[in-house]
C-alpha cells in the first residue's frame, strides 16, 4: 500500500492546507489507493521555532482527522521530519513549493536525501496565493483572546518550552512592547512568552514606593490596561498576598480576569523590596502560616489552570540554604504550583545551588527565577540548571527612566526641544501612529 506523508501545524487550517491534502488524495487515487498520513507537529515542536499554536495538539488533531481524505494523524515531535519518515518510509512527502527557497530549502533537501534511501519522492505543490497563516495570525491578534485561553497558556508553555521568558510591563504601552517585540535569530522567531506585573515597576510608574501602598484595586486598573492590549499570559506579583481573607479574593479576581499565575512571597510586616536584602528590616512569615495561605488560595480557585507560585525569601534574608529548601518542601506540600527562589547576590551561584537541591525533590514543580542583580546569567545556563521560568522583572521601566531624564535635561540645557528631539525621541509621525487604531 502506498503512503503519503504531510507535515503540518494546522493551527489555522486554510485552503492552502486543504489543497495539499487534496493533491495527496488525488495522487494516492491515481496509484490505486493508499494511506494519507498527517504528521501533526506537537506544541513542543512548534514552540521550538515560533509562538505556541492557539489550539492544543489534541484540538488540532480532531480538526485534521476530520478533513476529507486524511486517513491517519500522528505526532511529529520535532520540526525535523526525518525521525517520522524513517519510521514510516512513505512513498511521497507533499509540501507547498514555498519551501524551495529561503530557510526551508535545507530541510527540503534533507528530506529528499533521506527519502531516496527507500526510493521515496518529494512533491512540491504550487503555493496557494492570497492566504497564509501569518496573515491569519495578524487578524487573530486583533481579535484578541479570552480569559480562559490566556490563563491556560502558561501551563502549555511550561509543557512545551525549555524555558519560559517573561518581561515586566507597568502600563498598556509597555504591555504592547512585551506582546509585539520579536527578533529573528537563526531563522527562528524569538519573542517573550508572557508579562510580569511587577509591584516594583507598577508602584514606581505611579510615583509610589514598593511598600504595598498600591492597593489591589488600583493594581487591577493597570492590569486591565495591559490585558486590553495583549494576548500573552500574565504572572502577577502579589507581594505577600495580604491577609488570608484578602488573598482568596485576589485569587478569584485574577483567575476570572484570565491571569495565569500569582507569585506570593513569604514575608510579613511592612513590605520592602527584596533587592534591599538585609539593608532594611524585613521579616519572614513562618513556614506553617505561609503554607496555610497557599492552601487557602488553592481551595479558592475555581478551575484547574490558575497557578499559585510560592516565593521563598530565605536567601534574601540570609536564613540559609537549608531553610530555603525546607520551605520549598512545605510549600509544595501545601499545594503550590511552583517555587520562585529570589536572591540579591551579584552572581548566580546561590540560586544555582538551590536549583540543584530543589531539582532532587520528588514532587518538584516549575522553578522560577528573577535574575535582576545576577543579570550576567543567560538563558542557556538557566536551562542547564532546570529552571523553568525566567522573569526579567524591571528592565523596561529602568530603560525608560534615564531616557526621560536625559530628554528633560537636554530641553533645560538648550532652551529648546530640537536636541532632545533628535537624540532621545522617536519621530512625531511614529508616536501618533504607534497605537493600533490611531
Ligand atoms: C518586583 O518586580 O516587584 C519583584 C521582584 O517583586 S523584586 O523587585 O526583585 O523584588
Ligand atoms: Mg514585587
Amino acid at each position: 500500500m502506498k503512503k503519503v506523508y504531510i507535515g503540518m501545524s494546522a493551527d489555522l487550517l486554510h485552503p492552502g492546507h486543504l489543497n495539499i491534502i487534496d493533491e495527496a488524495r488525488k495522487l494516492l487515487d491515481s496509484l490505486g489507493g493508499g494511506e494519507l498520513i498527517v504528521g501533526l507537529l506537537t506544541d513542543k515542536a512548534i514552540a521550538s521555532y515560533k509562538r505556541l499554536p492557539y489550539m492544543t495538539w489534541e484540538q488540532r488533531k480532531i480538526v485534521v482527522e476530520n478533513v476529507k481524505g486524511v486517513d491517519k494523524v500522528i505526532a511529529q515531535e520535532t520540526l525535523d521530519y526525518v525521525p517520522n519518515l524513517i519510521k514510516i518510509k512513505p512513498d511521497y512527502v507533499l509540501h507547498g513549493d514555498d519551501w524551495k527557497e529561503g530557510v526551508q530549502a535545507k530541510t527540503r533537501q534533507r528530506i529528499i536525501d533521506v527519502m531516496s534511501e527507500w526510493g521515496g519522492k518529494v512533491i512540491d505543490i504550487p503555493y496557494t496565493k492570497g492566504i497564509s497563516s501569518t496573515q491569519l495570525n495578524n487578524i487573530l491578534k486583533e481579535v484578541g483572546t479570552t480569559p480562559e485561553i490566556r490563563c491556560k497558556r502558561l501551563r502549555r508553555l511550561l509543557n512545551s518550552k525549555d524555558i519560559v521568558t517573561i518581561l515586566e510591563a507597568h502600563n498598556g504601552l509597555s504591555g504592547l512592547i512585551v506582546e509585539n517585540i520579536s527578533i529573528n535569530e537563526n531563522n527562528k522567531k524569538v519573542e517573550f512568552d508572557g508579562i510580569w506585573l511587577s509591584s516594583l515597576t507598577q508602584s514606581a510608574a505611579k510615583g509610589k514606593p514598593d511598600t504595598g501602598y498600591l492597593d489591589t484595586i488600583s493594581r487591577m486598573e493597570t492590569l486591565n490596561d495591559i490585558l486590553e492590549v495583549t494576548t500573552k499570559p500574565v504572572i502577577y506579583d502579589g507581594d505577600n498576598g495580604g491577609c488570608q481573607e484578602h488573598f482568596v479574593m485576589t485569587v478569584k479576581t485574577l483567575e476570572r480576569l484570565g491571569v495565569s499565575a500569582i507569585i506570593i512571597e513569604d514575608k510579613i510586616g511592612l513590605k520592602k523590596n527584596s533587592l534591599f536584602g538585609c539593608e532594611v528590616e524585613q521579616n519572614q512569615d513562618t513556614k506553617e502560616e505561609f503554607a496555610q495561605k497557599i492552601k487557602a488560595g488553592k481551595q479558592a480557585q475555581v478551575g484547574e489552570d490558575f497557578m499559585i507560585i510560592a516565593r521563598i525569601e530565605s536567601l534574601i534574608l540570609e536564613k540559609g540554604m537549608n531553610d530555603a529548601i525546607d520551605r520549598a518542601k512545605a510549600y509544595l506540600e501545601a499545594g503550590a504550583d511552583g517555587i520562585m527562589i529570589h536572591s540579591c547576590r551579584e552572581t548566580f551561584d546561590e540560586v544555582k545551588e538551590f536549583a540543584r537541591l530543589y531539582n532532587e525533590l520528588p514532587n518538584r514543580k516549575p522553578l522560577v527565577v528573577v535574575p535582576s542583580s545576577y543579570c550576567e546569567v543567560d538563558e542557556k545556563e538557566l536551562v542547564e540548571n532546570n529552571i523553568n521560568i525566567v522573569i526579567y522583572a524591571n528592565q523596561l521601566l529602568r530603560a525608560a527612566y534615564p531616557a526621560m531624564v536625559n530628554s528633560a535635561k537636554s530641553i533645560l540645557e538648550n532652551h529648546r526641544a530640537k536636541e532632545a528631539s533628535d537624540k532621545y525621541c522617536m519621530k512625531i509621525k511614529d508616536i501618533i501612529t504607534l497605537i493600533p487604531g490611531s
